[in-house]
């Protein structure tokens, strides 16, 4: 497959573990001009990069992945979509995080990379035109139940749901394995979210089609995790960092907060990663996922002061109180001590934190999630995160049912209008810090 030299740039950086600044300055140009290369195909800046610097960082990837000369600072890595090695294969299921190595999580983002122009609404693809999807929803969601949809929609397939317990045969007493088996049936994949952990693999093992962890109880949420290192990686693009090495802040509900307990796992495949997890004594991580990630040499310190924290972290990631899980936690006096909002991070962080949240936050008085003074401040990574779960989601659907390959030639122009920027306060998020009146 001929990549999309957007696609090329991102996947050859994430390979050779450079930042734009350091792979320009490797093949000899401006950075600049790389990030001209960079920026999508309808940006009026936007320019084709010439022929001989993609053969000459194929030639690095090369030697990158024999492990010769040209692979310092390199992680071995496929460079085309054949020979990828993925997570999960044709018709398995994605239950954890754990199924993940950083390479194939990275493939993963190259293919989520190929499906940004469907998510930006200016290609359509039909590849899953005929294939339906069952989103099987016994708890809330807003973003995933529709992100999953949308995704499954926009690269042609039809979607079917069912949402609570109430109006589902569960209601009647149906077993989880008499649910699983009927609705595959119905569907060529089913996404699952579920109150009690583990009940999403009760549900895996009773189908042979693939099946997704939308979220079960307080034990994890994948694809969640992989929205959220694929949003922390082009967030880092943009600023000029790398993953290995970063300070993240995880704050709020650390001990129900599946999306968090994924995410640390996920990120503890990078290298020398540092850990700040702030939380009410009550609500602390795990005890076994902070041994794993310690045991894989990383700096873990739980604090529960935020003063502490934040100073000098690269991404502050923060979480609602899970409410709905709590078991007689004494938390309501400890939470205006947690609170992220624009006083905190002017006070504390440096100006290139990001700061991200799973959401949904909770915008009650007297929740004391994340603020909403910060909205409109380009620090606030939140809405970028979310629509990155359209292109991470895809990605997901394209391996599962065995159409990655098929993505590329399957696309054509999209015939309708769309916005500029999705929201009041968004600013172009491929807005590669170009210097000029963007
Ligand atoms: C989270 C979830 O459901 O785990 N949201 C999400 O899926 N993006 C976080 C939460 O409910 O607090």
């Amino acid at each position: 497959m001929n990549l999309p030299q957007q696609v090329f740039l991102r996947d050859a950086m994430r390979t050779l573990n450079l930042t734009r600044e350091s792979l320009s300055q490797r093949i000899g140009c401006t950075k600049r001009a790389l990030d001209t290369w960079l920026l999508p195909d309808e940006s009026g800046e936007f320019r084709a990069m010439p022929e001989m610097a993609r053969r000459f960082i194929s030639e690095i990837l090369a030697a990158s992945a024999s492990g010769g000369p040209a692979s310092a600072q390199a992680t071995p890595a496929a460079t085309t979509t054949t020979s990828i090695p993925t997570a999960f294969g044709r018709l398995s299921h994605l239950l954890s995080v754990d199924q993940f190595s950083r390479d194939t999580a990275e493939r993963l983002f190259m293919l989520a990379d190929v499906m940004q122009p469907i998510a930006r609404r200016r290609k359509v693809s039909r590849v899953l035109e005929g294939a339906v999807l069952a989103n099987l929803f016994f708890e809330a969601s807003t973003r995933t139940r529709l992100s999953f949809a949308s995704a499954f929609m926009r690269l042609g397939g039809s979607v079917s749901d069912t949402t609570g317990f109430t109006y589902s045969s569960m209601a009647k007493g149906e077993s989880i394995a008499d649910t699983s088996r009927t609705v595959s049936g119905y569907a060529d994949v089913i996404v699952v979210r579920h109150p009690e952990q583990g009940s999403v693999a009760q549900f895996a093992a009773a189908t042979h089609v693939p099946l997704i962890n939308g979220g079960d109880g307080a034990g994890e949420h994948p694809t969640q995790a992989l929205i959220d290192l694929y949003t922390v990686q082009r967030e880092f693009s943009r600023l000029g960092k790398l993953v290995d090495g970063a300070h993240i802040v995880i704050t709020g509900d650390l001990k129900y907060g599946r999306t968090a307990h994924s995410l640390i796992k996920l990120l503890s495949l990078y290298r020398h990663m540092r850990f700040t997890l702030v939380s009410p004594p009550s609500l602390e991580m795990p005890s076994e996922i902070v041994e794993l990630i310690a045991a894989r040499g990383h700096i873990v310190t739980p604090t529960d002061s935020l003063a502490h924290a934040l100073p000098d972290a690269d991404v502050i990631y923060t979480t609602r109180i899970q409410r709905e899980r709590l078991t007689g936690e004494k938390i309501d006096d400890f939470l205006a001590a947690f609170e992220i909002n624009k006083k905190a991070i002017d006070q504390h962080c440096r100006p290139d934190v990001i700061v991200m949240h799973p959401l949904p936050r909770d915008s009650r008085p007297g929740a004391h999630d994340l603020h909403t003074d910060l909205d409109g401040d380009a620090r606030l990574a939140i809405f970028r995160q979310t629509d990155n779960g359209v292109p991470v989601r895809m990605a997901i659907f394209a391996t599962l049912l065995g159409v990655e390959g098929l993505i590329q030639r399957s696309l054509r122009d999209a015939l309708w209008a769309v916005p500029a920027t999705l929201g009041p306060n968004d600013f172009p998020v491929d807005d590669l810090d170009l210097p000029s009146g963007r």
